[in-house]
């Protein structure tokens, strides 16, 4: 089945991506069984993953979460059926560079399962991770092959990143309209070194800002004078 992985660097909005992806297709009607479908499942592979906890993460996910002491072979059967129940068409995996937690051989194995998964169950997967997560994927060459790759650049001083800021701005709850020139725009990928996460605070605190001093828009010299606040700063990193 075909399949897609989704590089970015943090704070790119990866993860916000696949909730609103799940969001919008984790739940449907059979009208043929009559029976409620999970046609998208989403994990997140935290920590350090073996084949057991894939397993038991998928589990978890469908709300049949087994005891510590299932063996592999249960656990394994156990999701496939529960897949196969409710007729998931693509597993979605996020932070998927975590995989190269493992040792070479756990790293291997838990591939191996994606593999089997996927042939089996006739899946597709949508992995997400940062740029480490290629060389995850890479690791099992016929899982490598059926995967077309997608990458988050950073923003650019593109037509795509004005109309980012355009919405950005369009959407404040502020009275009065904010215009800025271009040379704000510049100065808002400068600072945010153009991380959508950073864009979204920065925005975000300029209009608080704005909110609290009465003059209701964000101005080109609000953006010149911006500084990260550094508590803010320090829970990101
Ligand atoms: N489309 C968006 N709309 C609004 N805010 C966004 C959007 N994308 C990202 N953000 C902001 O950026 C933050 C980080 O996004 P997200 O967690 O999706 O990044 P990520 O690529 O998954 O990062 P990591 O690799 O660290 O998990 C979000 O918490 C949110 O504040
Ligand atoms: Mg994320």
């Amino acid at each position: 089945m075909p399949s897609i992985a989704i590089f970015g660097d943090s704070g790119m909005g990866k993860t916000m991506i696949m909730q609103r992806f799940c969001a919008e297709n984790s739940h449907g009607f059979d009208p043929n069984t009559g029976r409620e479908r999970t046609p998208v499942l989403s994990l997140q592979m935290s920590g350090h993953p073996t084949e057991r906890r894939l397993y038991a993460l998928i589990l978890a996910a469908l709300g049949a979460p087994q005891g510590p002491r299932a063996d592999i072979t249960r656990l394994e059967q156990s999701a496939v059926s529960l897949l196969k129940t409710i007729g998931t068409q693509v597993l979605v995996i996020d932070e998927v560079h975590n995989i190269l937690a493992g040792s070479h051989r756990e790293q291997r194995i838990v591939l191996n399962a994606l593999r089997f998964l996927s042939n089996e169950l006739r899946m597709s997967l949508v992995c997400f991770g940062v740029t480490d997560a290629r060389e995850a994927i890479s690791g099992d060459v016929q899982l490598a092959r059926r995967f077309d790759e997608l990458t988050l650049p950073r923003w650019l001083a593109t037509a795509q990143y004005e109309a980012l800021i355009i919405s950005i701005l369009r959407n404040m709850p502020l009275r009065e309209p904010s215009i800025l020139t271009a040379k704000s725009l510049r100065r808002i990928l400068q600072v945010t070194e153009g991380l959508t996460a950073l864009i979204f605070r920065m925005l975000n605190e300029l209009a608080i800002a704005a909110a609290k001093t009465g003059v209701e828009r964000i101005t080109d010299e609000a953006v010149e004078s911006w500084k990260p606040n550094v508590q803010t700063e320090a829970a990101f990193s």
